[in-house]
């Protein structure tokens, strides 16, 4: 076995997004192209040299050749050990809790989340630095700076390593653990959540459906909710992980989680209803006959976590996603913690968990999770409502229902319109921002009138870093909300997302169908942005 060095030229387009590298596989598979991005990670790290790393994936197609290559280029770095899971599985949360728990220099998670896997669709890299979490914005620069000079990399000309069974291998002077994927999380899980209680209330005749949609979660539910909690055999569907995920959009939102909506708007509903992503860092929840959006989730987790026994001591505070719905901040407010509201990026909350300023966080974008690790955690947050289900002894429609009636209701809703050409996304954003200063005082639909208008930007408060751009945000004198920006994560063209929001104090009106009630403010937005004149537009393709 020897080291090769390899000569190569730059890759323009290795930009790391919201979350890591994500690009077509077949982009991927082209020659150099994963490994000039995996050298330019060591290298933004300052090398490989003695480094212990984790490594896994959500399973998708390539995810275990990429493995194997990941592993030859980490032994002629010069890496000391890297920790993988069984087959090359981790799932992102799982990762994040290795990371840390193993005290390593960080990990690499083979992963394009939720976006659809296999030859043809999306495939993704990531790097997550020692305490678990997303590289922040300082990494994911030197990340891309070092893709822009790359003149070689190093790679072992060796075999596959065995990644079939647990134990331990080597790779030159490299030591290899193959770890079980789903034992230490499961653990974690045990220590956070009362799961004699948990299984108190499955004996005593709770129903749940748990949708795996064909992805990485599949393993850890069985695992947790059928194994250790008692659920019914069957409670957990879709759970073998398949490389094209069955051919499923592994995006766990009523749209895409369509057969798990359909089962709990039906007769025969269970009482609970969740869904996760391909890497198992989303997660939605649905009660019998009730949707639960990601930010009343966000909100209602937050007031109610102390029932859980990981956090009985109660919340240091709580961050949310700017477009996330302004919900949880009523929350905290009650509590009496602080609130925090950062860029889109689970990235973004790395800081405030660290510096031990937020215990919970969540996004929009069916994402929660808290200081346990340094990613969102699907599992964790239906486990969450588990444990609340359980003690509280009521349905999720009452404890929602409860909710709204204390803190007023947010009505809320996300219309994305995807793939757009890139060049109009951009021309009807450039003339957004253009027209933002003199929104301020304008009406629309008679009665909405525009308190202030602007582009987002962020000042990290624990290291001081300043993001910019993050977002337009149209706030109204009522308190309603219209933000625009363009994804991060997308691969084919831009995605527009479109977040809506209007609160409603109560106690009369709170149970509107939320599409009609923010009716006024869709066709704000709409007149405000030109989103049909801009793109073709005028229904969005999912709306959550
Ligand atoms: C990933 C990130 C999240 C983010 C989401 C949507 O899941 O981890 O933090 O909210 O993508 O990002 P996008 O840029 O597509 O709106
Ligand atoms: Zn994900």
């Amino acid at each position: 076995m020897t080291v090769k060095t390899v000569s190569t030229t730059p890759f323009s387009d290795q930009k790391p997004g919201t979350s890591g590298l994500r690009k077509k596989t077949p982009v991927f598979m082209r020659p150099h192209y994963l490994e000039n991005f995996v050298q330019s990670i060591f290298d933004a790290i300052g090398g490989a040299r003695g480094k212990t790393f984790v490594l896994g994936g959500d399973g998708r197609y390539f995810n275990d050749r990429a493995a194997q290559v990941i592993l030859r280029m980490a032994a002629a770095n010069g890496a000391a050990r890297v920790i993988v899971g069984q087959g090359a599985i981790l799932s992102t949360p799982a990762a994040s809790h290795l990371i840390r728990l193993r005290k390593t220099d960080g990990g690499i998670i083979l992963s394009a989340s939720h976006n659809p896997g296999g030859p043809e669709e999306d495939f993704g890299v990531k790097f997550n630095t020692p305490n678990g979490g997303p590289a922040p914005e300082s990494v994911t620069e030197a990340i891309f700076e070092a893709t822009k000079t790359l003149s070689e990399y190093r790679i072992f000309e060796a075999q596959d390593v065995d990644l079939s069974v647990v134990g331990r291998t080597v790779l030159g002077d490299m030591q290899i653990e193959v770890v079980d994927p789903v034992a230490d999380y499961a653990a974690l899980m045990e220590s956070l959540f009362d799961f004699p209680a948990i299984r108190a209330m499955f004996s005593d005749g709770f129903t749940m459906r748990f949708d795996a949609m064909c992805a990485v979660t599949g393993p850890y539910a069985t695992e947790i909710l059928e194994n250790r909690l008692g659920a019914a055999k069957g409670t957990v569907v879709n759970g073998t992980p398949l490389p094209d995920f069955g051919g499923m959009h592994p995006d766990p939102n009523p749209t895409w989680a369509k057969a798990l909506m359909d089962e709990m708007f039906s007769a025969e509903a269970p009482d609970f209803g969740a869904a996760s992503d391909g890497d198992g860092d989303r997660n939605m929840v649905v009660g019998r006959g009730i949707y639960v959006s990601p930010s009343d989730s966000l909100a209602v987790l937050a007031a109610n976590a102390h029932l859980a026994p990981g956090y009985k001591a109660g919340l240091k505070g709580v961050a949310r996603s700017m477009p996330t719905s302004a919900a949880a901040d009523r929350v905290a407010e009650a509590l009496g913690v602080e609130e925090f509201e950062t860029p889109t990026g689970w990235k973004f909350f790395g800081n405030l968990l660290d510096a031990g300023r937020a215990t919970i966080c969540g996004e929009e974008s069916f994402g929660t999770g808290s200081d346990h690790v340094r990613e969102k955690d699907g599992l964790w947050a239906v486990l969450l409502w588990l444990n609340i289900l359980a003690v509280r002894k009521e349905s999720v429609r009452e404890i929602l229902e409860a909710h709204w009636q204390q803190f007023g209701r947010n009505y809320y809703s996300r219309h994305d319109f995807e793939a757009i050409e890139t060049a109009r996304a951009d021309a009807m954003m450039e003339e957004l921002r253009g027209k933002l200063v003199g929104l301020t005082g304008a009406a629309f639909n008679g009665h909405l009138k525009v308190a202030e208008a602007d582009d987002f930007a962020y000042t990290d408060p624990v290291d001081g870093s300043v993001s910019r751009k993050q977002g337009v945000r149209i706030l109204f004198q009522d308190g309603s909300r219209i933000v625009m920006r363009l994804s991060g994560t997308g691969t084919e063209g831009a995605t527009l997302r479109l977040y809506l929001e209007r609160y409603a104090p109560g106690p009369e009106g709170l149970d509107l169908d939320p599409q009609e009630a923010l009716g006024p403010i869709i066709a704000a937005a709409h007149e405000i942005a030109g989103i049909e004149r801009h793109t073709g537009r005028r229904e969005p393709d999912v709306i959550t």
